[in-house]
């Protein structure tokens, strides 16, 4: 990593870092085939990519790092997959939670939780509760997370704020109907990578999106790591953000 910050002349190149950077952690399956291995070590082994991707946000001080760990499509994979990816949550949350309090990292996990095993809610409430006040960084695990999902539960708390009188219809608008959404206290969206050769969102973040720069890997999530993250990063700082205005205007 200390490579970062030189070029080849010696001058300063440090790249501009996303303030949030959202991760779809694709390819696990395919990585253990490959290697005559069960999809489930795919998992087991993409943890490993979760430690080097929440080092670089942490080293580069990225504000924001969300990651797509459990769909809410993903409940239609074979039952034995699911338990196995569910024990691996609570193996991994039990693991690493001291860590990443010592290190200054606030987690939060962002989905529907009500079908999860109540062992496993307690454990995650647990974590929140420990690392609510910390500021080095903003780490979000979706799970059992899904775009729409999350699109209609606004939609559900705006409507049930306008019910009991407390919110005018005429007030829903960008900013009223963000606040409602599960990411409403972090920065917008900058960044979305995702591993695995795909390149579609599979119901990923739909609203925060609007205005991200996507960023598509072949790399398998298992072989994804800080200089994977650096890649994207780079390719980030060529991109010109326009944001519907013209070139000349952005300079
Ligand atoms: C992503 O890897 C992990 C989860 C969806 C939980 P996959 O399990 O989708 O791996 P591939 O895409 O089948 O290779
Ligand atoms: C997206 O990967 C979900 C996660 C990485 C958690 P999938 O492997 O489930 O996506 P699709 O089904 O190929 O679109
Ligand atoms: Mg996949």
């Amino acid at each position: 990593m200390d490579t970062l910050n030189k070029d080849d002349s010696g001058s300063d190149q440090t790249p501009k870092m996303p303030e949030h950077v959202a991760i779809i952690m694709d390819g696990n399956g395919r990585w253990a085939k490959q290697k005559g291995k069960l999809r489930t070590f795919g998992h087991k082994a993409g943890v490993e990519s979760v430690r080097a991707s929440v080092r670089f946000a942490r080293t580069h001080k990225i504000t924001a790092l969300t990651l797509f760990a459990f769909s809410s499509e993903n409940w239609k994979r074979p039952q034995d997959e699911v338990s196995v990816l569910m024990k691996l949550f609570k193996l991994v949350l039990t693991s690493e939670v001291k860590k990443l309090h010592a290190n200054g990292v606030r987690l939060k996990v962002v989905g529907d939780l009500s079908p999860f095993d109540p062992k496993l809610v307690q454990k995650i409430k647990d974590a929140e509760a420990l690392t609510q006040h910390n500021t080095e960084l903003h780490l979000n695990i979706a799970a059992n997370y899904g775009g729409r999902w999350d699109i209609v539960n606004a939609a559900q708390s705006l409507a049930q704020q306008v019910a009991s009188g407390k919110l005018n219809p005429e007030d829903i608008n960008e900013t009223s109907f963000n606040a409602n959404t599960a990411f409403a206290d972090l920065p917008a969206l900058d960044l979305l990578i995702r591993t695995g050769g795909e390149k579609r969102i599979s119901n990923f973040l739909l609203w925060q999106c609007a205005y991200s720069e996507f960023y598509f890997t072949d790399t398998l999530w298992p072989d994804f790591n800080e200089n994977s993250f650096l890649d994207a990063v780079i390719s980030f700082n060529e991109r010109q953000r326009r944001f519907g205005k013209i070139s000349e205007q952005v300079i």
